[in-house]
């Protein structure tokens, strides 16, 4: 493996991903970040990273243009992250979800068989989420990767649809995949649509915080930087074919959650405002990660306290 394409490079997690490998592995490989810069990706989360990757500004949609894109810089493995992420913005307009993502997957994935061949070795990660699974109740065990898929936002559909059609060439061409699927993810660089970062934004200023329903819902928070390291194992050690979760053992209400930011910015909790749930809420979700600890010796570095203090710290001392 010499040249990694690293889709979505400039959003939230692909953006720490780059600077993570480029950190760790230095001039080891090179880096190329295939990103359509939506509203989602901001070139200075990579500012770490500067001089060290190249950008292709474009859309996974344009089969020609990856394809191009792979022979240029004779690539021979990609980590996938593009995709429209917001699951608010699924339920304003899904079709933009399919689209993106999973004919983007559909077309990303067909235009590496084009160029690489059917059975290629060429390393090929697709990074999904643990909500293709579907919501938990209280006391229900947690996600385990051989559970049938059950997605109940356009959002989780579309990226258990992506997550199917890379199954599918695993099975029928014979390409190199693995899958991941993680939990909610924090840590800096995400941008402020998403929960702590708004929270955080909302709190600086002084304004309400916005928490839907009863803030009862319980997400399972991974810091972003076990993500990147749990994607870098799979990149190298994972094996073909298999699906891999990753969650950070921290399951917190979102009402925790933002008690958490405010205390840690001295604010009162009467900044906190329940306003209208969100259609199709999902409830709960719980990650087993036992997989990928005992069969590849991934561990989560860090406990949620201590990775949203450093988190709060970073958003906090942010400009916006
Ligand atoms: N953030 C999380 O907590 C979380 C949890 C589980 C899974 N994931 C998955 O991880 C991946 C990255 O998530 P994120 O939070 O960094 O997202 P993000 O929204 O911050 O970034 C997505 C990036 O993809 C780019 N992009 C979108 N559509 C594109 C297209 N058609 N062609 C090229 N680039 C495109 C955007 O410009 C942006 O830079 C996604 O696939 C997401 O489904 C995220």
């Amino acid at each position: 493996m010499k040249n990694i394409l690293i889709t979505g490079g400039a959003g939230f997690i692909g953006s720490n991903f780059v600077n993570y490998m480029v950190e760790k592995y230095g001039d080891k490989y090179k880096y190329i970040v295939y990103d359509k810069m939506t509203y989602a990706a901001n070139i200075d989360n990579l500012k770490p990273s500067e001089g060290k990757y190249e950008l292709v500004h474009a859309d996974i949609c344009d089969l020609d243009k990856v394809k191009e894109t792979l022979e240029k810089y004779d690539i021979d493995a990609v980590v996938h992250f593009a995709a429209e992420s917001h699951v608010d913005n699924s339920i304003k307009r899904p079709l933009t979800f399919t689209e993106n993502n999973v004919l983007g997957t559909h077309s990303l994935i067909e235009a590496c068989k084009q160029v690489w061949g059917e059975g290629s070795e060429n390393r090929f990660v697709h990074v999904s989420t643990d909500e293709v699974y579907g919501t938990l109740k209280d006391g229900d065990s947690m996600f385990v990767e051989t559970l049938p898929l059950a997605p109940n936002s356009p959002y989780s559909a579309s990226k258990a649809g992506s997550d199917l059609v890379v199954r599918a060439y695993c099975e029928t061409f014979k390409m190199n995949v693995c899958i991941t699927r993680c939990s909610n993810n924090y840590g800096p660089n995400q941008h402020e649509e998403k929960l702590i970062p708004l929270m955080i934004k909302k709190a600086k200023a002084g304004e309400k915080l916005p928490v839907y329903g009863t803030g009862n819902n319980i997400r399972d928070w991974l810091f972003v930087k076990d993500h990147c390291i749990a994607i870098d194992t799979v990149l190298h050690k994972g094996v073909k074919g298999e699906v891999y979760n990753v969650g950070g053992n921290n399951e917190k209400t979102n009402l925790e959650i933002v008690k958490t930011i405010l205390k840690q910015l001295g604010k009162s909790e009467d900044l906190i405002t329940f306003v209208e749930d969100r259609k199709g809420h999902d409830y709960r979700y719980a990650i087993n990660s036992s997989k990928i600890k005992k069969e590849l010796g991934w561990q989560p570095s860090v406990t949620v306290e201590e990775g949203l203090k450093q988190t709060i710290e970073w958003y906090a001392n942010k400009e916006y």
